[in-house]
């Protein structure tokens, strides 16, 4: 949730911060904002509503043309606290108008601070727990308000309200008092007094935060801070950039350095210093980012949901890629855990959310067919409040596509402090999840900017199995060449994944025909079921259509009531090869669905005659073993979900109220 961009170089800081938030929109478009500072003055622009709203503005706006400085930074928003209007749009500022803030995450202490800080005089114009942080620096740092700073907070408020471009000289104010009034360091790297003063007040502050700040008189730095929410850093030659992720700043520099928990990060043209909150000089991890800018990128497609569809074989192959060693033993990326730990593994949990939760669905039945293990499946925001029952031997494997997801992480802490190993299934290189674990197994599926999962989905699927196989390995059930060939017959998987989006025009014919339904439900059994919520949410969350997943078998159990006449309902089919005795429970269930009516939408493999006479509309997919079946039957769901939306005029990398990394719980 939200977007973060800082700046410091040589370059022009309103394009660089534009540019990121270009790249960042994806986490949050319900505001954006930049501030810049330069030619002595902090200025701030923002506005409600998507980026090009704020960029309509800086385009128009009289005094803003062009926005002087080469230190500054951008942000695009989630709402948490106060609506998606102009004046809760971040930067924040303090009441003098010389220090700006940016937030990603909720400060749950915020309404104690907001009475301790207008008791003392402050004057807050948002609704926010941001701008508290402001004001909070504001009283470290000692400011003098001056007329010029009464000035600056008129039109702050004033002009906020209509979308506002605020600073120029109207918001000139003295520097500040001490040391600070030179901009100087008051003890070399990582004790510039900005940076004192966030972890200061980053120790005041309580729940999730990553935090940039700006100071009108101190255009050598730009500071950050994390606690709980993504931040890290690009390391460029005579620049540096704080961002949410590497996106923002990839078209600069692929050099990134990680930014751990509770650590505040002061980036100078030459270079930053990483501290802890109470002023400890940390190491941070330097990575490369192994994709460039053009991955992130449209590439010629008119929506970023569907170029990512269309990547899906080469995610799905980079996922697999290099997996089996030389001799025949699978490999994670990172494994802390000894082959012993793994071998003591007596239960599973897997804990995700939304889409990452299906993976984990799928997961189980591989997990549980192949190591005999029981195996357990948690959405990862219930999992720490139901008090599990984990240990030492409880293997907790979390799924998450950004590795920032809050829900997820507090679950990875929750079973660390039970003492239980976790393994991350990520697709974020330097994401904290991953840190937070003891193994990672990384899905390589490239940047996926579309907010609707999907080639990430394909990528968790992948790992999943590849996970279950390492487990049956390390613990012998299954034999090494089993292992091998269960590898081998995955890698072939890629060019099914090609194969089945070639025939998928059928879906969306079917798709567009149905963009006025009210609903449509989804039935599966087996790994078809999880595939089945998957379509439904996919759903939901592009067309804002009501859609539902069942198990095919509970449907007469009371959903079945729903079915009415021309309602489209559709049915993942499992092989007749690999599960007869599911396959014909299924072809009855379609039966059922359409004596009452229903509108029956098929997807069934190569060769399966037996379901034809059933299915108005029959979706075919290449034949497939069982547990590798939802990489291809989830493709034609994604299609029609994507398509029907579409069809419906809507924002499909965009849908309202959504954003790609869920930094809240
Ligand atoms: C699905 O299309 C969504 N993007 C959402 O359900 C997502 O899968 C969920 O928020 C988890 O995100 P994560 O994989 O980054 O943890």
């Amino acid at each position: 949730m939200c977007g973060i961009i800082g700046y410091v170089g040589d370059q022009s800081a309103l394009d660089i911060a534009l540019n990121g938030l270009r790249r960042l929109e994806y986490r949050g478009y319900d505001s954006s904002g930049v501030a810049i500072v330069g030619a002595g003055a902090l200025r701030t622009a923002r506005r409600a509503g998507k980026l090009a709203n704020l960029e309509k503005l800086l385009a128009e706006g009289p005094d803003m043309d062009p926005m002087p400085g080469t230190t500054g930074m951008g942000h695009t928003r989630w709402a948490t606290h106060g609506g998606p209007t102009d004046m809760n749009a971040h930067p924040h500022t303090d009441c003098t108008g010389a220090i700006a803030v940016i937030h990603n995450g909720i400060i749950e202490n915020f309404a104690q601070l907001r009475a301790e800080l207008e008791a003392r005089g402050h004057e807050l114009a948002s609704e926010t727990d941001t701008e508290v942080v402001a004001h909070l620096l504001e009283d470290e740092l000692g400011s003098e308000p001056s007329a010029g700073a009464d000035l600056a907070g008129a039109n702050l408020a004033g002009a906020a309200a209509a979308g506002a471009v605020t600073g120029g000289a109207g918001a000139v104010v003295p520097p500040v008092a001490g040391a600070a009034a030179a901009g100087a360091s008051d003890g070399g790297p990582g004790t510039h007094p900005l940076t004192s003063a966030l972890r200061r007040v980053c120790l005041r502050l309580e729940g999730a935060f990553t935090l940039v700040v700006l100071h009108r008189d101190f255009p050598e730095v730009v500071v950050g801070a994390r606690r709980n929410s993504p931040l890290v850093v690009g390391l460029g030659e005579g620049e540096s950039f704080l961002a949410s992720d590497v996106s923002a700043f990839i078209a600069h520099t692929r050099e990134a350095l990680e930014i751990g928990q509770d650590q505040v990060v002061e980036a100078r043209r030459d270079g930053v210093t990483v501290t802890d909150f109470a002023g400890r000089i940390v190491e941070g991890r330097r990575y490369h980012v192994d994709w460039d800018a053009s991955a992130a990128e449209k590439g010629g497609y008119p929506y970023f949901m569907l170029k990512e569809i269309n990547e899906q074989p080469s995610a799905l192959a980079d996922t697999l890629r290099g997996r089996l060693s030389a001799d025949g033993a699978i490999v994670l990326d990172e494994e802390r855990l000894s082959a012993q730990d793994f071998r003591d593994v007596d239960k599973v949990f897997i804990v995700a959310c939304g889409t990452a939760y299906h993976a984990g669905l799928i997961a189980k039945y591989a997990v549980e067919h192949w190591t005999r293990l029981p195996c357990e499946v948690e959405m990862a925001s219930e999992f720490r409040y139901r008090d599990p029952v984990l240990d030492r031997s409880t293997l907790v494997i979390a799924i998450s596509q950004s590795g920032e997801t809050l829900d997820t992480l507090m679950a990875v802490k929750h079973a660390r402090e039970q003492k239980a190993r976790v393994l991350a299934i990520c697709n974020t290189n330097g994401s904290t999840i991953p840190r937070e674990s003891d193994a990672v197994l990384y899905t390589r599926c490239g940047p996926e900017v579309g907010v609707a999962s999907t080639k990430t989905f394909l990528g968790q699927v992948a790992a999943c199995l590849l996970v279950g196989l390492f487990l049956a390995q390390v613990r012998g059930v299954l034999y090494g060449d089993e292992v091998a060939a269960y590898v081998e017959r995955l890698q072939r998987m890629p060019d099914l994944v090609r194969r089945t989006l070639d025939r998928l025009e059928p879906i969306r014919e079917l798709a567009r025909e149905l963009a006025d339904a009210k609903a449509v439900l989804f039935l599966g059994r087996h790994v078809g079921y999880p595939v089945a919520l998957e379509g439904a949410l996919k759903l939901k969350e592009l067309a804002y259509m009501h859609a539902e997943g069942f198990p095919a078998g509970e449907l007469k159990h009371g959903p079945i009531a729903l079915i009415e006449p021309g309602l489209p309902v559709l049915v993942v089919v499992p092989s007749p090869r690999g599960r007869a005795n599911l396959h014909g429970k299924i072809v009855s269930n379609i039966q059922e669905v359409r004596a009452r009516g229903a509108r029956t939408i098929v997807i069934a493999e190569d060769g399966d005659t037996a379901v034809e006479p059933y299915a108005d509309h029959l979706i075919r997919v290449p034949e497939t073993t069982s547990l590798f079946a939802p990489l291809v039957t989830t493709l034609p769901l994604q299609v029609f979900a994507c398509e029907l939306a579409l069809a419906r005029g809507l924002d499909v990398d965009q849908p309202r109220n959504l954003a790609k990394s869920v930094t809240v719980e």
